[in-house]
């Protein structure tokens, strides 16, 4: 039986409350005194500690000395290091794009503007680590934190006017800026290597084994070939052959459907399009009414695949990876060169998939691997109670995928991979977000952010938490192949928990906290993630407000023997934020983060919000920002 999504609702309170529920982070007021040593202001509404470098035990942090939690309005970074406000939703990025005013936002503005809500992060180089393309994905609006004049309205919803439900998919989508280091600071370049991708136009065609298939025949698209736009664009990843995957997460908040389409009853169970939409667009734009174009939710849902240092290039949905409601794609090379993307599908009780591809990566050659997320085979894991795994491969006709449990074809598997993954007995993980390789032993990570829904009953050896609210790491150890290289394109592994989150001071069995670490340092709801050059997993938090009382941000957790869970607090973001995306330079002298929807809460609007965050100015909202962090000596982040 298929296990349903996340409840829709229909009313403002109801869907704010879904979203909180699903972050759990609440509207703050200012805590004062969670911040008790003398701090200075370096940056736009950036503090870092001035004093002591000794921790509050008085034992000096082991990397670099710990951010103290605390909720404030304020981004905090370590003493000795600098976060510079590089991006804020509505920054031109072209030379004739408007300046920005959150009173007078045009969807014309929008669609030459930096998007809202950002997400992933890439930095892809231009000139090593001083010269690039900083590609960043834009999740999500909420229309009462975006523009004035919502605040009395009982549904954003249904209120929502035409012009402001199109600005709105003007500002989701995926930014390209170049960016470059002049005498320390980042700087923009607006120019021709910019572009913007959004929901309201841009032109993207499908490929691999789903490509023209009758169910994404719509009217616009009656050959199945193209769709319109993208949305929800949580994570992503970078190739190795210089492109950019991002994904396409809670799509079905756009969707209204009173019948829609018989045949497509179960797809729209298993990726909740049969509640009530949570945004307004489908009021004004027919493919979001399933009634009118039954089979476009099957248009979203996907990895979409596009080259950065080409601005015309045609960004096309990777149909082999399969339909989820996707956290990321994080991309491995196997020894023997075949590629294995790794992702999370992030709610309750899903599942984390591999794709391995056919081919082998060509480093000599970009053009050759243009097309190599096209043809192989995707997977779902299978946990099993004694450390061992496999990879179950999604393929039609095997294990149950065939017409007797309604999959006709391989279109069918990839377009209901969540049901595909139910039908082989996939693990139901505790919300798998990111998932990244650590560049030193090629072991590869997953965040498990939360999962308060998990009883004592549901409890298994891959997700050992019952009402988990503070999340896991898994340590996923792939095979090594006959000449002892890493094989991400092994059918099997072998993993552990590497680390549950919550109070340091628990006890705990499993996934302990490093002795060294303080109990300030303690961390939750772990999201997205990367590693540094040292091998050490940098997690970006959302949720912890809920769980630990303190804003979220960026901790640093050690994974070599020695420093095995030694964790620290590295970055605060201002109160209602999440921190998403972290991605460092190839020199890792500089981490780009996003800081998405600050000062957002329950009770929050555009006029009256959680923080001002970064701009703090009367007269303009909260802006969801990418900083660049480094440090004042100029030396690697982290040490
Ligand atoms: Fe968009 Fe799973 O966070
Ligand atoms: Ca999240
Ligand atoms: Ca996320």
């Amino acid at each position: 039986m298929a296990m349903k999504n996340v409840g829709n609702s229909n009313t403002f309170e109801q869907t704010l409350e879904r979203r909180l529920s699903r972050r759990e982070f609440g509207r703050t007021s200012l805590i004062a005194g969670l911040t008790p040593l003398a701090l200075s202001l370096n940056c736009a509404g950036v503090e870092r500690k001035k004093d002591s470098l000794l921790a509050a035990s008085g034992r000096p942090g082991r990397w670099f000395e710990s951010v103290e939690p605390g909720i404030d309005d304020k981004l905090h970074v370590p003493n000795g290091y600098e976060a510079q406000v590089l991006l804020s939703w509505g920054d031109p990025l072209f030379d004739a794009a408007e300046n920005f005013d959150a009173h007078k936002q045009t969807e014309q503005a929008q669609l030459r503007q930096f998007g809202n809500n950002c997400d992933f992060v890439g930095y892809l180089p231009i000139e090593g680590s001083e010269h690039g393309l900083l590609c960043v994905n834009h999740e999500f609006n909420w229309a009462s934190m975006m523009f004035p004049g919502y605040e009395a309205q009982g549904g954003v919803r249904d209120a929502i006017t035409e012009e402001h439900a199109r600005i709105e998919m003007a500002a989701l989508g995926h930014s390209v800026v170049e960016i470059r280091k002049v005498n320390g600071l980042w700087t923009i370049i607006k120019g021709q290597r910019n572009r913007r991708i959004s929901l309201l136009e841009t032109k993207i065609e499908f490929s691999g084994p789903v490509m023209g298939h009758k169910r994404l025949r719509t009217t616009q698209f009656p050959d199945g070939m193209r769709s319109r736009g993208t949305m929800a664009n949580c994570s992503g990843g970078v190739t190795p052959w210089g492109t950019v995957l991002f994904c396409e997460e809670n799509f079905a908040d756009f969707f209204e459907v009173k019948h829609g389409a018989a045949e497509e009853k179960l797809a729209y169970e298993r990726y909740a399009i049969d509640t009530p939409a949570t945004f307004g667009q489908f009021r004004f734009d027919s493919r979001f009414r399933v009634d009118d174009e039954p089979r476009a939710p099957n248009h979203y849902g996907w990895v979409v695949e596009y080259d950065p240092y080409d601005p015309q290039s045609v960004p096309k949905k990777r149909t082999a990876l399969g339909r989820a409601c996707r956290e990321a794609a994080t991309v491995a090379v196997s020894g023997s060169g075949q590629v294995a993307v790794y992702s999370g599908d992030d709610d309750y009780f899903e599942y984390l998939y591999k794709f391995v591809s056919k081919d082998k990566y060509d480093p000599n050659a970009k053009a050759a691997n243009a097309d190599l997320l096209d043809e192989g085979i995707l997977y779902a894991a299978k946990f099993n109670d004694d450390g061992t795994a496999r990879w179950i491969p999604l393929i039609h006709g095997l294990n149950g995928l065939d017409k007797s449990n309604g999959f006709d074809s391989q279109a069918d598997v990839l377009i209901e991979a969540r049901r595909a993954a139910d039908t082989v007995g996939a693990t139901k993980m505790d919300r798998p977000e990111d998932v990244e390789a650590n560049p030193k032993t090629g072991k590869v990570y997953v965040m498990l952010t939360k999962n308060g829904r998990r009883k004592a009953s549901m409890v298994d050896a891959a997700n050992p938490f019952e009402d988990n609210r503070y999340g896991h790491v898994l340590e996923i150890s792939p095979p090594e192949d006959k000449d002892g290289r890493v094989d991400h394109a092994a059918p099997e592994f072998k993993w552990e928990v590497l680390i549950a989150g919550g109070p340091v001071s628990r006890k705990a069995s499993l996934g302990a906290y490093h002795a060294d670490t303080l109990s300030k340092d303690a961390f939750a709801c772990p999201d997205n993630c990367t590693f540094d050059n040292q091998g050490r997993l940098w997690i970006a938090t959302d949720g912890i407000q809920g769980a630990l009382n303190s804003a979220d941000g960026i901790f640093v957790c050690g994974t070599s023997e020695e420093e095995r869970n030694l964790v620290q607090r590295f970055l605060r973001v201002p109160s209602g934020a999440e921190a998403c995306g972290p991605c460092f330079t190839p020199d890792a002298k500089t981490l780009f983060v996003s800081i998405q929807h600050p000062g957002f809460g329950k009770g929050c609007t555009f006029n009256n919000p959680g923080t001002r965050w970064p701009d703090f100015s009367p007269d303009v909202p909260p802006r969801p920002s990418v900083i660049a962090v480094v440090r004042s000596d100029g030396g690697e982040i982290g040490g």
